[in-house]
Protein backbone atom coordinates (compact mmCIF):
# COMPACT_ATOMS: atom_id res chain seq x y z
CA UNK A 1 0.00 0.00 0.00
CA UNK A 2 1.47 3.60 -0.86
CA UNK A 3 1.46 5.74 1.82
CA UNK A 4 -0.81 8.92 0.32
CA UNK A 5 -2.26 10.64 3.37
CA UNK A 6 -0.28 13.92 2.86
CA UNK A 7 -0.95 14.25 -0.87
CA UNK A 8 -4.73 14.14 0.32
CA UNK A 9 -4.20 16.77 3.15
CA UNK A 10 -3.39 18.21 0.09
CA UNK A 11 -5.75 18.19 -2.31
CA UNK A 12 -8.19 17.56 0.57
CA UNK A 13 -8.86 20.88 1.11
CA UNK A 14 -11.33 18.20 0.62
CA UNK A 15 -10.27 14.66 1.40
CA UNK A 16 -9.50 12.87 4.08
CA UNK A 17 -7.37 9.98 3.63
CA UNK A 18 -8.62 9.01 -0.10
CA UNK A 19 -6.98 6.12 -0.75
CA UNK A 20 -6.36 3.98 1.28
CA UNK A 21 -6.88 0.96 -1.15
CA UNK A 22 -4.83 0.44 -4.13
CA UNK A 23 -3.90 -2.03 -6.26
CA UNK A 24 -0.99 -3.64 -4.79
CA UNK A 25 -2.73 -3.30 -1.01
CA UNK A 26 -5.94 -5.09 -2.29
CA UNK A 27 -4.82 -8.45 -3.74
CA UNK A 28 -7.35 -11.26 -3.67
CA UNK A 29 -6.74 -14.25 -2.26
CA UNK A 30 -10.24 -15.70 -4.51
CA UNK A 31 -11.56 -16.29 -1.19
CA UNK A 32 -9.71 -19.73 -1.09
CA UNK A 33 -7.70 -18.37 1.84
CA UNK A 34 -10.77 -17.12 3.85
CA UNK A 35 -9.68 -18.47 7.32
CA UNK A 36 -12.06 -19.42 9.39
CA UNK A 37 -13.72 -16.51 11.46
CA UNK A 38 -12.72 -15.39 14.80
CA UNK A 39 -14.99 -15.49 17.68
CA UNK A 40 -14.27 -11.58 17.11
CA UNK A 41 -16.01 -11.92 13.83
CA UNK A 42 -19.51 -11.18 15.00
CA UNK A 43 -18.31 -8.23 17.25
CA UNK A 44 -16.37 -6.81 14.78
CA UNK A 45 -19.52 -6.77 12.09
CA UNK A 46 -21.74 -5.74 14.67
CA UNK A 47 -19.50 -2.46 14.49
CA UNK A 48 -19.35 -1.97 11.00
CA UNK A 49 -23.48 -2.84 9.98
CA UNK A 50 -22.29 -4.16 7.04
CA UNK A 51 -21.67 -8.52 6.00
CA UNK A 52 -21.97 -7.74 2.32
CA UNK A 53 -18.47 -7.28 0.89
CA UNK A 54 -14.93 -8.79 0.70
CA UNK A 55 -13.68 -9.12 4.47
CA UNK A 56 -10.03 -7.49 5.11
CA UNK A 57 -8.56 -10.62 5.66
CA UNK A 58 -9.33 -11.27 1.51
CA UNK A 59 -8.01 -8.02 0.61
CA UNK A 60 -4.79 -7.73 2.80
CA UNK A 61 -2.03 -9.62 3.27
CA UNK A 62 -1.42 -10.02 7.33
CA UNK A 63 -4.76 -10.08 8.88
CA UNK A 64 -5.20 -11.84 12.56
CA UNK A 65 -7.51 -9.83 14.46
CA UNK A 66 -9.66 -8.18 12.09
CA UNK A 67 -10.87 -11.37 10.56
CA UNK A 68 -14.24 -10.65 9.20
CA UNK A 69 -14.25 -7.02 9.08
CA UNK A 70 -15.19 -5.80 5.98
CA UNK A 71 -12.33 -4.77 4.27
CA UNK A 72 -13.04 -0.94 3.67
CA UNK A 73 -13.47 -0.68 7.39
CA UNK A 74 -9.82 -1.16 8.02
CA UNK A 75 -8.68 2.37 7.06
CA UNK A 76 -11.22 3.66 9.24
CA UNK A 77 -9.51 1.35 12.06
CA UNK A 78 -6.20 2.53 11.22
CA UNK A 79 -7.12 6.08 11.60
CA UNK A 80 -9.03 5.62 15.24
CA UNK A 81 -6.09 3.41 16.38
CA UNK A 82 -3.45 6.19 15.38
CA UNK A 83 -5.90 9.25 16.54
CA UNK A 84 -6.28 7.65 20.09
CA UNK A 85 -2.33 7.09 20.44
CA UNK A 86 -1.46 10.31 19.00
CA UNK A 87 0.65 8.58 16.60
CA UNK A 88 1.11 8.40 13.00
CA UNK A 89 0.89 5.07 10.65
CA UNK A 90 4.83 4.91 11.22
CA UNK A 91 4.50 4.00 14.90
CA UNK A 92 3.60 0.68 14.13
CA UNK A 93 4.11 0.27 10.44
CA UNK A 94 7.27 -0.01 8.19
CA UNK A 95 6.75 0.62 4.70
CA UNK A 96 5.09 -2.57 4.33
CA UNK A 97 2.26 -2.60 6.31
CA UNK A 98 1.84 -6.56 6.32
CA UNK A 99 5.05 -6.77 8.13
CA UNK A 100 5.05 -7.24 11.90
CA UNK A 101 8.28 -6.16 12.74
CA UNK A 102 7.19 -3.20 15.38
CA UNK A 103 6.47 -4.29 18.69
CA UNK A 104 3.72 -1.58 18.73
CA UNK A 105 2.06 -3.28 15.72
CA UNK A 106 2.17 -6.84 17.67
CA UNK A 107 0.82 -5.33 21.14
CA UNK A 108 -1.76 -3.42 19.42
CA UNK A 109 -3.55 -7.27 18.31
CA UNK A 110 -3.49 -7.86 22.05
CA UNK A 111 -5.25 -4.39 22.42
CA UNK A 112 -7.59 -4.50 19.90
CA UNK A 113 -8.63 -8.83 21.10
CA UNK A 114 -8.51 -6.68 24.78
CA UNK A 115 -11.09 -3.92 23.84
CA UNK A 116 -13.43 -6.01 21.77
CA UNK A 117 -13.38 -8.46 24.76
CA UNK A 118 -13.78 -6.30 27.30
CA UNK A 119 -16.52 -4.59 25.28
CA UNK A 120 -18.32 -7.80 25.11
CA UNK A 121 -17.77 -8.68 28.39
CA UNK A 122 -18.84 -5.71 30.27
CA UNK A 123 -20.92 -3.84 27.93
CA UNK A 124 -23.25 -6.33 25.83
CA UNK A 125 -21.02 -5.99 22.48
CA UNK A 126 -21.39 -2.19 22.31
CA UNK A 127 -18.11 -0.12 21.78
CA UNK A 128 -17.98 1.53 25.06
CA UNK A 129 -14.36 1.03 26.43
CA UNK A 130 -12.13 2.17 23.11
CA UNK A 131 -8.41 2.49 22.62
CA UNK A 132 -9.10 6.46 23.30
CA UNK A 133 -10.35 5.39 26.18
CA UNK A 134 -7.33 4.74 28.45
CA UNK A 135 -4.92 5.99 25.82
CA UNK A 136 -6.25 9.91 25.48
CA UNK A 137 -3.85 10.90 22.34
CA UNK A 138 -0.77 9.37 23.85
CA UNK A 139 1.07 5.70 23.32
CA UNK A 140 1.68 5.06 26.94
CA UNK A 141 -1.61 5.75 29.46
CA UNK A 142 -1.95 7.52 32.66
CA UNK A 143 -2.65 5.50 35.44
CA UNK A 144 -2.91 7.52 38.11
CA UNK A 145 -5.36 10.86 38.42
CA UNK A 146 -3.48 14.18 37.25
CA UNK A 147 -3.61 16.93 39.58
CA UNK A 148 -6.22 20.01 39.73
CA UNK A 149 -10.11 19.54 39.29
CA UNK A 150 -11.71 18.44 36.83
CA UNK A 151 -13.85 20.50 34.84
CA UNK A 152 -17.75 19.48 35.47
CA UNK A 153 -20.09 20.44 32.83
CA UNK A 154 -23.16 22.27 33.53
CA UNK A 155 -26.60 20.89 34.03
CA UNK A 156 -28.94 22.54 31.78
CA UNK A 157 -32.14 22.14 30.74
CA UNK A 158 -31.93 21.45 26.95
CA UNK A 159 -34.89 23.03 25.84
CA UNK A 160 -34.01 26.10 27.19
CA UNK A 161 -31.11 28.24 26.83
CA UNK A 162 -28.83 29.58 30.13
CA UNK A 163 -30.72 33.23 30.10
CA UNK A 164 -34.37 30.67 29.83
CA UNK A 165 -35.40 31.54 26.71
CA UNK A 166 -36.89 29.15 24.24
CA UNK A 167 -34.76 26.89 21.73
CA UNK A 168 -34.90 28.12 18.53
CA UNK A 169 -36.13 25.18 16.59
CA UNK A 170 -34.47 23.63 13.34
CA UNK A 171 -36.38 25.55 10.89
CA UNK A 172 -36.20 28.99 12.73
CA UNK A 173 -32.24 28.09 12.22
CA UNK A 174 -32.61 27.35 9.16
CA UNK A 175 -34.74 30.30 7.82
CA UNK A 176 -32.40 32.45 9.59
CA UNK A 177 -29.29 31.03 8.35
CA UNK A 178 -30.56 31.33 4.59
CA UNK A 179 -31.95 35.08 5.21
CA UNK A 180 -28.49 35.77 6.39
CA UNK A 181 -26.48 34.45 3.46
CA UNK A 182 -28.27 37.12 2.13
CA UNK A 183 -31.84 35.55 1.36
CA UNK A 184 -33.47 33.19 -1.25
CA UNK A 185 -33.52 35.56 -4.03
CA UNK A 186 -30.16 36.64 -4.14
CA UNK A 187 -28.86 33.10 -3.28
CA UNK A 188 -30.71 32.15 -6.49
CA UNK A 189 -29.18 34.50 -9.02
CA UNK A 190 -25.84 33.24 -8.51
CA UNK A 191 -25.22 29.29 -9.74
CA UNK A 192 -21.51 29.03 -10.81
CA UNK A 193 -18.54 30.60 -8.92
CA UNK A 194 -15.09 30.86 -9.42
CA UNK A 195 -12.61 31.34 -6.32
CA UNK A 196 -8.97 32.10 -6.10
CA UNK A 197 -7.10 31.27 -2.77
CA UNK A 198 -4.19 30.14 -0.90
CA UNK A 199 -4.44 26.38 1.32
CA UNK A 200 -2.46 25.80 3.85
CA UNK A 201 -1.56 22.20 5.69
CA UNK A 202 -1.10 21.97 9.37
CA UNK A 203 2.90 20.86 8.58
CA UNK A 204 3.18 24.27 6.81
CA UNK A 205 3.05 23.20 2.82
CA UNK A 206 1.42 25.90 1.05
CA UNK A 207 -0.37 25.95 -2.00
CA UNK A 208 -2.41 28.49 -4.36
CA UNK A 209 -5.68 27.33 -4.74
CA UNK A 210 -8.55 27.60 -7.32
CA UNK A 211 -12.09 26.02 -7.04
CA UNK A 212 -14.90 25.82 -9.42
CA UNK A 213 -18.62 25.14 -8.30
CA UNK A 214 -21.69 24.73 -10.09
CA UNK A 215 -25.33 24.43 -8.39
CA UNK A 216 -26.01 22.78 -6.52
CA UNK A 217 -22.83 20.35 -6.00
CA UNK A 218 -20.66 20.40 -8.59
CA UNK A 219 -16.90 20.86 -7.35
CA UNK A 220 -13.49 21.13 -9.05
CA UNK A 221 -10.39 21.97 -6.91
CA UNK A 222 -7.04 22.47 -8.13
CA UNK A 223 -3.95 23.13 -5.53
CA UNK A 224 -0.75 23.84 -7.18
CA UNK A 225 1.99 23.02 -4.47
CA UNK A 226 5.74 23.26 -5.44
CA UNK A 227 5.71 19.27 -6.05
CA UNK A 228 3.08 18.88 -7.71
CA UNK A 229 -0.63 19.87 -8.70
CA UNK A 230 -3.51 17.71 -7.04
CA UNK A 231 -7.17 18.24 -8.28
CA UNK A 232 -10.29 16.39 -6.67
CA UNK A 233 -13.20 16.88 -7.99
CA UNK A 234 -16.94 16.29 -7.70
CA UNK A 235 -19.69 15.90 -10.59
CA UNK A 236 -23.07 15.49 -8.20
CA UNK A 237 -22.66 11.65 -7.83
CA UNK A 238 -19.20 10.63 -7.89
CA UNK A 239 -15.82 11.58 -6.26
CA UNK A 240 -12.42 11.35 -7.97
CA UNK A 241 -8.94 13.34 -6.84
CA UNK A 242 -6.16 12.99 -9.60
CA UNK A 243 -2.41 13.84 -8.46
CA UNK A 244 0.07 13.96 -12.35
CA UNK A 245 -1.69 11.71 -14.40
CA UNK A 246 -2.96 9.51 -11.89
CA UNK A 247 -7.09 9.50 -11.35
CA UNK A 248 -8.40 7.43 -8.29
CA UNK A 249 -12.04 7.24 -7.78
CA UNK A 250 -12.53 8.27 -4.26
CA UNK A 251 -15.07 6.18 -2.07
CA UNK A 252 -16.07 6.00 1.57
CA UNK A 253 -15.25 8.56 3.53
CA UNK A 254 -13.19 10.71 1.40
CA UNK A 255 -16.39 10.93 -0.73
CA UNK A 256 -18.48 11.99 2.18
CA UNK A 257 -16.43 14.84 2.79
CA UNK A 258 -16.10 15.60 -1.01
CA UNK A 259 -19.58 15.61 -1.14
CA UNK A 260 -20.17 18.16 1.81
CA UNK A 261 -17.02 20.41 0.34
CA UNK A 262 -19.09 20.63 -3.19
CA UNK A 263 -21.98 22.23 -1.41
CA UNK A 264 -22.93 25.54 -3.20
CA UNK A 265 -23.91 27.07 -0.02
CA UNK A 266 -23.09 24.67 2.89
CA UNK A 267 -25.75 22.68 4.94
CA UNK A 268 -27.88 24.35 2.82
CA UNK A 269 -29.74 20.77 2.14
CA UNK A 270 -29.85 20.22 5.94
CA UNK A 271 -33.86 20.95 6.24
CA UNK A 272 -34.78 18.50 2.57
CA UNK A 273 -32.37 15.61 3.14
CA UNK A 274 -31.33 15.26 6.84
CA UNK A 275 -34.13 13.71 9.28
CA UNK A 276 -34.47 13.53 13.19
CA UNK A 277 -33.25 17.31 13.00
CA UNK A 278 -32.93 18.67 16.77
CA UNK A 279 -31.89 21.47 18.41
CA UNK A 280 -29.79 20.12 21.20
CA UNK A 281 -29.04 23.30 22.66
CA UNK A 282 -26.79 25.95 23.25
CA UNK A 283 -22.56 25.60 22.56
CA UNK A 284 -19.57 27.78 21.95
CA UNK A 285 -17.39 28.00 18.62
CA UNK A 286 -14.39 30.02 19.82
CA UNK A 287 -15.43 32.93 21.32
CA UNK A 288 -18.68 32.92 19.65
CA UNK A 289 -22.25 31.63 21.04
CA UNK A 290 -23.79 29.43 18.82
CA UNK A 291 -27.05 26.91 18.40
CA UNK A 292 -26.16 23.37 18.35
CA UNK A 293 -27.91 21.19 15.45
CA UNK A 294 -28.15 17.10 15.04
CA UNK A 295 -29.60 15.39 12.13
CA UNK A 296 -28.51 12.26 10.59
CA UNK A 297 -27.53 12.69 7.21
CA UNK A 298 -28.69 10.84 3.88
CA UNK A 299 -25.83 8.35 4.59
CA UNK A 300 -26.88 7.52 7.91
CA UNK A 301 -24.26 9.27 9.65
CA UNK A 302 -24.89 11.77 12.73
CA UNK A 303 -23.87 15.38 11.62
CA UNK A 304 -23.96 18.65 14.09
CA UNK A 305 -24.55 21.85 12.31
CA UNK A 306 -23.03 25.15 14.96
CA UNK A 307 -25.31 28.32 14.17
CA UNK A 308 -23.94 31.68 15.33
CA UNK A 309 -26.39 32.59 17.88
CA UNK A 310 -26.12 36.60 17.20
CA UNK A 311 -25.50 36.24 13.31
CA UNK A 312 -27.43 33.35 12.32
CA UNK A 313 -24.40 31.93 9.45
CA UNK A 314 -22.93 28.18 9.89
CA UNK A 315 -19.89 28.30 12.27
CA UNK A 316 -19.32 24.49 12.25
CA UNK A 317 -20.42 21.19 10.81
CA UNK A 318 -18.70 18.13 12.20
CA UNK A 319 -19.59 15.03 10.82
CA UNK A 320 -19.20 11.37 12.59
CA UNK A 321 -18.14 8.20 10.73
CA UNK A 322 -18.42 5.39 13.04
CA UNK A 323 -15.40 3.38 12.75
CA UNK A 324 -14.60 -0.64 14.21
CA UNK A 325 -13.08 0.84 17.36
CA UNK A 326 -14.78 3.76 17.75
CA UNK A 327 -16.17 6.96 16.66
CA UNK A 328 -14.00 9.39 14.65
CA UNK A 329 -15.35 13.32 13.89
CA UNK A 330 -14.07 15.69 10.65
CA UNK A 331 -15.03 19.02 11.70
CA UNK A 332 -15.22 21.85 9.41
CA UNK A 333 -14.92 25.67 10.60
CA UNK A 334 -16.24 28.51 8.24
CA UNK A 335 -15.16 31.80 9.48
CA UNK A 336 -14.47 35.71 8.16
CA UNK A 337 -18.06 36.05 6.13
CA UNK A 338 -17.93 38.42 3.81
CA UNK A 339 -20.77 39.88 0.84
CA UNK A 340 -20.32 39.26 -3.09
CA UNK A 341 -22.96 40.05 -5.31
CA UNK A 342 -25.64 39.84 -2.24
CA UNK A 343 -24.49 36.79 -0.83
CA UNK A 344 -22.16 36.01 1.95
CA UNK A 345 -19.45 33.13 2.05
CA UNK A 346 -17.06 31.98 4.47
CA UNK A 347 -13.41 33.20 3.04
CA UNK A 348 -11.59 31.07 5.82
CA UNK A 349 -12.28 27.70 6.21
CA UNK A 350 -10.63 25.00 8.16
CA UNK A 351 -10.97 21.42 8.03
CA UNK A 352 -9.79 18.82 10.82
CA UNK A 353 -10.01 15.50 11.59
CA UNK A 354 -7.57 13.24 14.08
CA UNK A 355 -3.96 14.28 13.66
CA UNK A 356 -4.58 16.04 10.22
CA UNK A 357 -5.98 19.53 9.48
CA UNK A 358 -5.45 22.33 6.61
CA UNK A 359 -7.45 25.60 6.07
CA UNK A 360 -8.04 27.72 3.02
CA UNK A 361 -8.50 31.26 2.57
CA UNK A 362 -10.10 33.03 -0.64
CA UNK A 363 -8.61 36.06 -2.53
CA UNK A 364 -11.07 36.50 -4.85
CA UNK A 365 -14.57 35.06 -5.98
CA UNK A 366 -16.01 35.31 -9.41
CA UNK A 367 -19.86 34.70 -9.55
CA UNK A 368 -22.14 33.46 -12.50
CA UNK A 369 -18.78 32.29 -14.98
CA UNK A 370 -19.36 30.05 -17.60
CA UNK A 371 -18.08 26.33 -16.62
CA UNK A 372 -18.37 23.34 -18.52
CA UNK A 373 -20.11 20.28 -17.26
CA UNK A 374 -16.89 18.36 -18.72
CA UNK A 375 -15.13 20.20 -16.03
CA UNK A 376 -16.22 18.00 -13.09
CA UNK A 377 -16.10 14.83 -14.82
CA UNK A 378 -12.97 12.67 -13.76
CA UNK A 379 -11.52 11.94 -17.24
CA UNK A 380 -10.46 15.08 -18.00
CA UNK A 381 -7.30 15.46 -19.24
CA UNK A 382 -6.19 18.39 -18.59
CA UNK A 383 -7.12 22.16 -16.56
CA UNK A 384 -6.35 25.19 -18.09
CA UNK A 385 -6.26 27.13 -15.15
CA UNK A 386 -6.25 30.61 -17.11
CA UNK A 387 -9.47 29.90 -18.89
CA UNK A 388 -12.69 28.90 -16.97
C1 LIG B 1 -1.29 1.50 17.06
C2 LIG B 1 -0.77 0.69 15.99
C3 LIG B 1 -1.20 0.98 14.58
C4 LIG B 1 -1.24 2.20 13.94
C5 LIG B 1 -0.94 3.57 14.52
C6 LIG B 1 -1.61 1.92 12.58
N1 LIG B 1 -1.78 0.59 12.39
FE1 LIG B 1 -2.16 -0.35 10.63
N2 LIG B 1 -2.19 -2.15 11.57
C7 LIG B 1 -2.04 -2.32 12.92
C8 LIG B 1 -2.29 -3.71 13.23
C9 LIG B 1 -2.25 -4.34 14.62
C10 LIG B 1 -2.59 -4.36 12.02
C11 LIG B 1 -2.92 -5.82 11.82
C12 LIG B 1 -4.39 -6.05 12.07
C13 LIG B 1 -4.73 -7.52 12.08
O1 LIG B 1 -3.86 -8.35 12.28
O2 LIG B 1 -5.92 -7.84 11.89
C14 LIG B 1 -2.51 -3.34 10.99
C15 LIG B 1 -2.71 -3.59 9.64
C16 LIG B 1 -2.66 -2.62 8.66
C17 LIG B 1 -2.80 -2.89 7.26
C18 LIG B 1 -3.00 -4.24 6.61
C19 LIG B 1 -1.67 -4.73 6.08
C20 LIG B 1 -1.78 -6.12 5.47
O3 LIG B 1 -1.68 -6.20 4.24
O4 LIG B 1 -1.98 -7.06 6.23
C21 LIG B 1 -2.72 -1.69 6.61
C22 LIG B 1 -2.82 -1.47 5.12
C23 LIG B 1 -2.52 -0.67 7.62
N3 LIG B 1 -2.47 -1.29 8.86
C24 LIG B 1 -2.41 0.66 7.36
C25 LIG B 1 -2.24 1.64 8.33
C26 LIG B 1 -2.21 3.05 8.06
C27 LIG B 1 -2.34 3.68 6.68
C28 LIG B 1 -2.04 3.68 9.26
C29 LIG B 1 -1.99 5.18 9.54
C30 LIG B 1 -3.21 5.88 9.24
C31 LIG B 1 -1.96 2.65 10.26
N4 LIG B 1 -2.10 1.42 9.68
C32 LIG B 1 -1.78 2.90 11.62
C33 LIG B 1 -1.65 -1.37 13.84
C34 LIG B 1 -1.55 -0.01 13.59
C1 LIG C 1 -8.27 -0.60 29.26
C2 LIG C 1 -7.25 0.36 28.88
C3 LIG C 1 -6.65 0.21 27.49
C4 LIG C 1 -7.30 0.13 26.30
C5 LIG C 1 -8.79 0.09 26.04
C6 LIG C 1 -6.28 0.10 25.30
N1 LIG C 1 -5.05 0.14 25.86
FE1 LIG C 1 -3.26 0.10 24.90
N2 LIG C 1 -2.31 0.12 26.67
C7 LIG C 1 -2.90 0.19 27.90
C8 LIG C 1 -1.88 0.20 28.93
C9 LIG C 1 -2.14 0.29 30.42
C10 LIG C 1 -0.64 0.14 28.26
C11 LIG C 1 0.76 0.16 28.87
C12 LIG C 1 1.16 -1.23 29.16
C13 LIG C 1 2.59 -1.28 29.67
O1 LIG C 1 3.17 -0.24 29.88
O2 LIG C 1 3.08 -2.39 29.77
C14 LIG C 1 -0.94 0.08 26.84
C15 LIG C 1 0.02 0.01 25.86
C16 LIG C 1 -0.24 0.05 24.51
C17 LIG C 1 0.76 0.06 23.48
C18 LIG C 1 2.25 0.02 23.69
C19 LIG C 1 2.68 1.46 23.84
C20 LIG C 1 4.18 1.61 23.83
O3 LIG C 1 4.72 1.99 24.87
O4 LIG C 1 4.76 1.37 22.77
C21 LIG C 1 0.10 0.13 22.27
C22 LIG C 1 0.74 0.19 20.91
C23 LIG C 1 -1.31 0.15 22.56
N3 LIG C 1 -1.48 0.08 23.92
C24 LIG C 1 -2.31 0.22 21.60
C25 LIG C 1 -3.65 0.19 21.89
C26 LIG C 1 -4.68 0.18 20.88
C27 LIG C 1 -4.44 0.25 19.40
C28 LIG C 1 -5.87 0.13 21.54
C29 LIG C 1 -7.28 0.04 20.95
C30 LIG C 1 -7.50 -1.05 20.04
C31 LIG C 1 -5.58 0.10 22.95
N4 LIG C 1 -4.23 0.14 23.13
C32 LIG C 1 -6.55 0.03 23.94
C33 LIG C 1 -4.25 0.27 28.16
C34 LIG C 1 -5.23 0.20 27.21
Amino acid sequence: MRRKRLLVAAVAVIVLGFLFGTAGARESLDGNERAAPLELTNALRAASGDDSEKSAETVYKNIRVFKGLPASKLEGAMDFMSASLGVGCAYCHTSAFEQDDKIAKQVSRTMIRMTLELNKASFGGSLEVTCYTCHRGQPAPVASPTVGAPVKPKASDASRTASGATLPTGDQLFDRYIKSLGGEAALAKITSRKIKGTMLTADGTAATFEAYQKTPNKLLTVAAFSSAVKYAGFNGTSAWARSDDKIDEVDGESHAVLKRDAEFYQGIAFKELYKNVMVAGEARVGSRAAFLLVATAPDGSPERFFFDAASGLLLRRVRVTKTALGELSTQTDFEDYRKVDGVRLPFTTRWSTAGMAWSRKIISVRNNVRIGDEKFEPLFKTVNLDRE
